[in-house]
């Protein structure tokens, strides 16, 4: 593998997103456009990253704040060669280095590696990423000579006969550091966009009698720049195929993908059947022989073998194997499912433990609670867990029953193989194996019906009926 230093120009305003967030904070499959240009590098050998930031630095900086990136600012942005100077001292001490744009996610580790590759092999000064489109529009356009690279011109400046080049200019490049930044004090802004474009050093580097090479990109789809939102739905098209393709390579069933979205860091277990509608969303792991059925969303979620999901929402949790959801669950931040749990339809639940077996079918709300193994929760139980200032507490002990319509207000405790009848509202500790009753008793008034209708009859008469 290659060891190197990266250099990513992330400086542009990106006008054209028309967006509050900066244009490279914008996700794709999960992630920001530029975590995957910077995991492209990393993942190709770079031991040394630095971002060129502009306007936006504050914002981007705080993104990465936990990460090993450097980061330089541009302050005004007069083009990619005046960006590229910013990053002089940074680079010092590297033989050579490797140029990205900020806004081209496609870019793969495999590429870069190459390139990186190619450029030591050939000895060369300089090496250009270059590619053979059909429509090479906006792009600058590579002027050969046999594997010699003479000069980029960009579209904006291109003459007829340049325009109807198409070999483009990547935007990814590999440098010599020691002779880059003296070439690059010579480029001067006298084009159309008044910019210093890193391009012109390619000129400037064969005045100078050094060796600029073409590595020539096998899938133009690497190309695929974020300058405005189409292209970001372009992009996140192109790239989630590529990772449910991926998925299904690996023995996951999708029955329809093109309507499914799995983030890039998702993982997914072989014979797992994805229905239609399935959102899988950051760093979500599914097991194994598990069913999911959309529309579901599932979010930095751990899920075991053999689970079955239906038409639920489900984030930030842990699921063990064989758990049973939906359909139309809501499972919030905090909950851990043991295994065989089985939560019905329109049940919410949040920051609760439930254990093994345990069955919560139908229609409750379950909120910081812990529950035990094998205990059945009726249909429309309310753990009644906040009193206006803070969240308390409910523990269900094993084996406990707790009848239909029942609230238990927290903090309360429901200790082993106890019983809450029906319709009670339970403030009081339950002790182990008996029954809870909270509830006014039932009254029968025999013929209480009788009476009233007879009294009714001697009333005033309606719409003279
Ligand atoms: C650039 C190339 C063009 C190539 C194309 C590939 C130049 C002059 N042209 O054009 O040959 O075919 O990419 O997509 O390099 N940036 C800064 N500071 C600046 C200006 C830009 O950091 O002052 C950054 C941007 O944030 C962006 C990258 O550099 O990530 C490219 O800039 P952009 O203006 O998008 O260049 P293109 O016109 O796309
Ligand atoms: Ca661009």
């Amino acid at each position: 593998m290659e060891d190197f230093t990266a250099v990513i120009l992330a400086a542009g305003e990106g006008v054209r997103m028309k967006s509050d967030l900066p244009k490279v904070l914008h996700k794709v499959c999960g992630l920001p456009i530029l975590t995957h240009v910077i995991n492209a590098a990393r993942c190709a050998g770079a031991n040394k990253i630095i971002v060129v930031v502009g306007k936006d630095a504050e914002k981007i900086k705080e993104t990465y704040a936990n990460e090993d990136v450097e980061f330089v600012v541009q302050k005004e942005q007069k083009g990619t060669g005046h960006a590229l100077m910013q990053a002089q001292s940074a680079v010092k001490g590297s033989t050579h280095f490797v140029v990205l744009y900020g806004d081209m996610p496609m870019v793969t580790a495999e590429s870069i590696g190459k390139m990186a590759c190619f450029h030591r092999e050939q000895n060369a000064n300089a090496t250009v990423m270059t590619a053979k489109v059909a429509d090479p529009t906006g792009y600058g356009r590579i002027i050969r000579e046999g594997s010699r690279v003479l000069d980029i011109r960009e579209h904006k400046d291109a003459n007829r006969q340049e325009m109807a080049i198409n070999e483009i200019n990547a935007g990814f490049y590999c440098f010599d550091t020691s002779l880059i930044f003296s070439a690059l004090s010579k480029v001067g802004n006298n084009n159309r966009q008044g910019e210093y474009y890193l391009t012109d050093v390619v000129k400037i580097l064969n005045q100078e009698g050094k060796k600029v090479v073409a590595f020539e990109l096998e899938n133009p789809e690497e190309l695929h720049g974020i300058n405005n939102r189409r292209q970001l739905a372009e992009v996140q098209s192109i790239m989630q195929k590529k990772i449910i393709d991926g998925w299904m390579d690996e023995g996951v069933t999708f029955i329809n993908p093109g309507t499914c979205m799995v983030d890039c860091e998702v993982k997914i277990g072989r014979d797992t059947t994805i229905y239609p509608g399935v959102i899988l969303e950051g760093k979500t792991r599914i097991g194994e022989g598990c069913t999911i059925i959309g529309p579901s969303r599932i979010k930095d979620t751990v899920i075991g073998d053999c689970c079955e999901i239906s038409m639920s929402q489900i984030d930030e949790c842990i699921l063990e194997e064989g758990v049973k959801i939906g359909p139309y669950s809501n499972l919030r931040p905090g909950c851990k499912l043991s295994s065989k749990v089985k939560v019905g339809d329109f049940v919410e639940l949040k920051n609760s433990k439930v254990g093994e077996g345990t069955k919560i079918p139908h229609l409750s709300y379950v909120g910081d609670a812990v529950l035990g193994k094998h205990i059945n929760i009726g249909a429309g139980v309310i753990f009644v867990n906040y009193d206006g200032y803070k969240k308390h507490q409910t523990v269900v002990q094993d084996n406990a029953f707790i009848g239909c319509n029942s609230n238990l207000v927290a903090p309360v405790t429901i200790k082993a193989g106890s019983y809450v009848a029906a319709g009670s509202t339970i403030t009081k500790e339950v002790p182990e194996d008996s029954l809870a009753i909270a509830r006014a008793r039932q009254e029968n008034k025999i013929g209480w019906a009788a009476t009233r209708n007879n009294n009714l009859k001697g009333g005033v008469e309606v719409d003279g009926k």
